[in-house]
């Protein structure tokens, strides 16, 4: 049975079980929600204690794996009993398992919380983001009234380490293991719910990668905010008739280098090119085909976002010039699905959020571009919004636009 799950694809476990879950939001007694809450409050918990004890690194990898609870209490320096009290948090939730009753074992599950994996540095971010940070939520509130965090600094996540002045990266920038660790998290690949390549049609970026008319060594794609390159790498895998040479990752300087650094040793990265920007204040390189920001637009209120559209349509020096926003698409009516609600609840505490399509057209026209295509996953909200120069701005090289009259034709294509 397990066997044939794990060969079914995610996507399909993921619905059923989303459909599941429904089931049983229904027929769970309202008590007994509330109770399963409480239990899901002592799992997080456990989880953040175990990581911070080295525990799911501690547990040997591997068919005949698992160790006593003697034995791994020893190696984290804490009384047997107490370890087993935890322990029991997760072997009761499935998050570890016992291969003897006194023999603890990893789960599929437990494995991605281990030091290096993206996940387990992904539950640290939100742990910080969400739990932290609720804590002083009602104190934020009470001292910046009750709306919706919108600049750059002042959010809830740098009121929560005192330095409500800094920007959720001027304060990860601070410490390099909290910035590892979310690049690390950042690099997750989730098939199920989160696709890269598949939506956008790559026709004509790989034709002006092949054409003799562009000029030799031109940018055809730059990744804007794009990290340690884990999605440039994805998309050159995925069409290699788009030369890691002719593309470009743009990030904060620490991060550049850090990435440039770790790229030598990679077969794909190792052919990009890491320039630094701080896409608040510049525009990215000029003249590339592509501009392509993927979950950026979700770490910033409207006001940001516009900010940093504006900035790259300086860019924009050709008129086939695109920029690609790779993000989730919210409904616009309620309920928001639950994976849409809790992004945009987790983005609150660094002062994004996550927007509908409406959401976004109205940002990208105020920046004086236009909506020109939505492309949109066939299984998950993921979707690419292309945005264009209008036309009239090309021919006159428009510096100052009129927005109002920037209605335009939204096809919904569905490239699967
Ligand atoms: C949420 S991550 C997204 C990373 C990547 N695009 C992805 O899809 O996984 C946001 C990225 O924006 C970068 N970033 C934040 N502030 C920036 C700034 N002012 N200028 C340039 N990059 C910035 C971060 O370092 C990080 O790599």
């Amino acid at each position: 049975m397990a066997s044939r799950v794990e060969e079914t694809p995610d996507v399909a476990r993921v619905n059923l079980a989303n459909t599941l879950e429904n089931i049983a939001k229904v027929i769970r007694p309202p008590p007994d929600a509330i109770m399963n809450w409480f239990c899901i409050m002592c799992q997080v918990s456990a989880v953040r204690l175990f990581q911070h004890w080295g525990v799911f690194d501690l547990i040997p990898v591997g068919r005949d794996g698992g160790i006593s609870y003697a034995d791994l209490a020893a190696k984290v320096d804490a009384e047997t009993s107490l370890l087993y009290r935890v322990a029991s948090m997760l072997t009761s939730t499935g998050v570890l398992q016992h291969v003897q009753p006194d023999k603890l074992a990893h789960t599929p599950i437990s494995l991605l919380l281990r030091e290096n994996e993206p996940m387990g540095s992904m539950f640290k971010v939100m742990y910080t983001n969400v739990l932290e940070t609720s804590t002083i939520l009602p104190q934020y509130f009470d001292t910046h009234g009750r709306k919706e965090p919108v600049d750059l600094n002042q959010i809830p996540a740098t009121f929560l380490e005192g330095k409500p002045e800094l920007s959720f990266f001027e304060l990860l920038n601070q410490d390099p293991a909290k910035m590892k660790n979310f690049m690390r998290a950042m690099s997750i690949t989730n098939r199920g719910r989160v696709p890269i390549t598949g939506m956008y049609p790559m026709d004509d970026v790989i034709q002006a990668a092949n054409a003799q008319a562009s000029p030799a060594g031109a940018p055809i794609w730059v990744d804007v905010g794009g990290g340690g390159g884990h999605t440039v790498k994805t998309f050159c895998l995925t069409y290699p008739d788009l030369p890691a040479e002719r593309c470009v990752v743009q990030d904060l300087p620490e991060v550049c280098k850090a990435a440039a650094e770790q790229a030598k040793e990679d077969e794909v990265l190792q052919n990009v090119t890491w320039v630094p920007i701080d896409f608040h204040k510049e525009p990215p390189i000029e003249g590339a085909l592509i501009y392509y920001l993927r979950h950026i637009a979700r770490d910033y209120s409207d006001a940001v976002l516009f900010n940093i559209l504006f900035n790259i349509r300086q860019a924009m020096k050709r008129p086939d010039s695109k920029i690609l926003i790779a993000e989730g698409l919210a409904p616009s009516t309620p309920p928001l699905p639950v994976y849409a609600a809790f992004k945009d609840y987790s983005m609150m505490a660094i002062g994004g959020k996550e927007r509908s399509l409406e959401g976004f057209k109205s940002v990208i026209e105020a920046a004086g571009l236009e909506l020109s295509a939505v492309y949109k996953d066939r299984d998950t909200p993921q979707a690419i919004i292309e945005c264009s120069l209008p036309e009239h701005m090309y021919s006159t090289g428009a510096q100052a636009l009129s927005t109002g009259d920037l209605m335009c034709n939204i096809p919904t294509t569905d490239v699967s």
